[in-house]
């Protein structure tokens, strides 16, 4: 049978549906009883409890002393690269593999992506690449790290959690503190993935979440900003919602700043769906175990699992194809999609799109190797009914 095919009938043995999406939420829980609560009270809007809570939720929950909502996760990026240094014409390292998203928030800092490769071990950020490629091209200076190549100053390292994966962070942070590069991290993906005890986005100075309608939790589109730093906490908060000092009807504003608020109506939503992510987690567990089995005796495909001393939250489930089997890629996507069963490549590497084309690079032969090999399958936590 061609490989299509056989991919086809293992993925419907797990899904059993006629036709399955890539990941959909689910809004079983609390979430219509307390938009409804937003409705009749007429908080729907920038502020109101739900706000509160949610930032508390998920301070709670990842173990970071303070959350800042925010309208989406490329914002809440972009404010964090900014409140971590960076400036117009700065570079920052960040994974070619990568939404666009990633690289588009440095460029709305103004400043440059200089691309990273990837680690076949956690699909994110290569910390043994980019030490080589430090070692060639950065030099330390009193005013921080250059890059020789194009006199830029190196200000910041963004490593992205690709699917849940933790990137190798106790490894990264050392790298970091010799070349003196503040630690931003992209935990869009990676909300309940844990590296030992400790939970993606807490590493770094700071991290951005997403609750994008795809996402593992949602709030229709919204973001976090976590970090352990009050101060850098209290001037996200400041400059999201407008540099407005608090006052009971005057409206003086400090500087100029963003309206990045997250409404009470979506944070509502978060709420709900917070209290219920240990199931969907449960789920997504789930649905890598009977993946795995479904897998199993297929040659020239894998189903990407956690690293030893990582938990990982399973967002989006991973096929690899084996380096024989790249070239049939496509021949799966199509037949997959045909049939119903909808699967996904990964994105086209950030350094081939126009805008990011001219930017620096290293060379990246992991990352354009996994592009090729990569297939996202039905991850819906959902599919195990009996659990969500
Ligand atoms: C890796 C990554 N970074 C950034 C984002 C941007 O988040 P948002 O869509 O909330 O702006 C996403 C998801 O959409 C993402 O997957």
């Amino acid at each position: 049978m061609p490989i299509a095919d056989t991919v086809l009938e293992r993925i419907r043995r797990v899904t059993r549906l006629p036709k399955v999406a890539l990941h959909e939420p689910t809004f079983g829980g609390n979430e219509l009883a307390y938009v409804t609560e937003c409705i009749q009270t007429g908080w729907v809007s920038s502020v109101g409890e739900f706000v509160n809570r949610f930032e508390h939720d998920l301070a709670d929950f990842t173990g970071a002393a303070h959350a800042v909502v925010v309208s989406n996760g490329t914002s809440g990026l972009q404010i964090i690269l900014s409140l971590a240094g960076v400036k117009p014409d700065d570079e920052v390292l960040v994974p070619a593999l990568s939404f666009v998203a990633t690289a588009n928030a440095v460029r709305h800092c103004g400043a440059w992506p200089h691309f990273v490769d990837s680690d076949y071990r956690t699909l994110g950020l290569n910390v043994d690449a980019l030490a080589a490629h430090l070692r060639d091209v950065a030099e330390v200076r009193p005013e921080g790290c250059f890059n020789r190549r194009s006199g830029r100053r190196i200000a910041a390292v963004v490593p992205m959690h690709t699917f849940g994966h933790p990137v190798d962070m106790p490894a990264l942070m050392e790298l970091a503190a010799r070349y003196r590069l503040e630690v931003v991290e992209d935990a869009a993906e990676s909300l309940g993935s844990w590296i030992g005890n400790r939970h993606t986005g807490t590493f770094g100075r700071c991290a951005m979440l997403s609750f994008n309608g795809n996402k593992i939790v949602t709030t229709g589109g919204g973001g976090a900003i976590v970090t352990n730093d009050a101060a850098l906490a209290k001037r996200a908060k400041h400059l999201t919602t407008t540099a407005k000092q608090p006052h009971p009807w005057a409206f003086f504003h400090d500087e100029t700043a963003y309206n990045f608020r997250l409404p009470n109506l979506n944070a509502a939503m978060g709420c709900a769906q917070l209290e219920r992510i240990d199931s969907f987690l449960e789920a997504k567990r789930e649905l890598t175990r009977l993946y795995t089995e479904a897998f199993a005796d297929v040659p020239d495909v894998e189903l990407f699992l956690a690293r030893p001393g990582t938990t990982v939250n399973y967002w989006l489930q991973t096929l690899i194809l084996s380096a024989t089997a790249a070239d049939q890629r496509d021949a799966i996507l199509a037949t997959t999609n045909a049939a119903g069963q909808m699967t996904r490549p990964v994105w086209e590497l950030l350094y081939t799109l126009p805008m990011y084309r001219a930017c620096e690079r290293m060379h990246t032969p992991v990352a354009d190797d996994l592009a090729r090999r990569i297939i996202n399958l039905p991850s819906s936590p959902q599919l195990i009914p009996g659990v969500v």
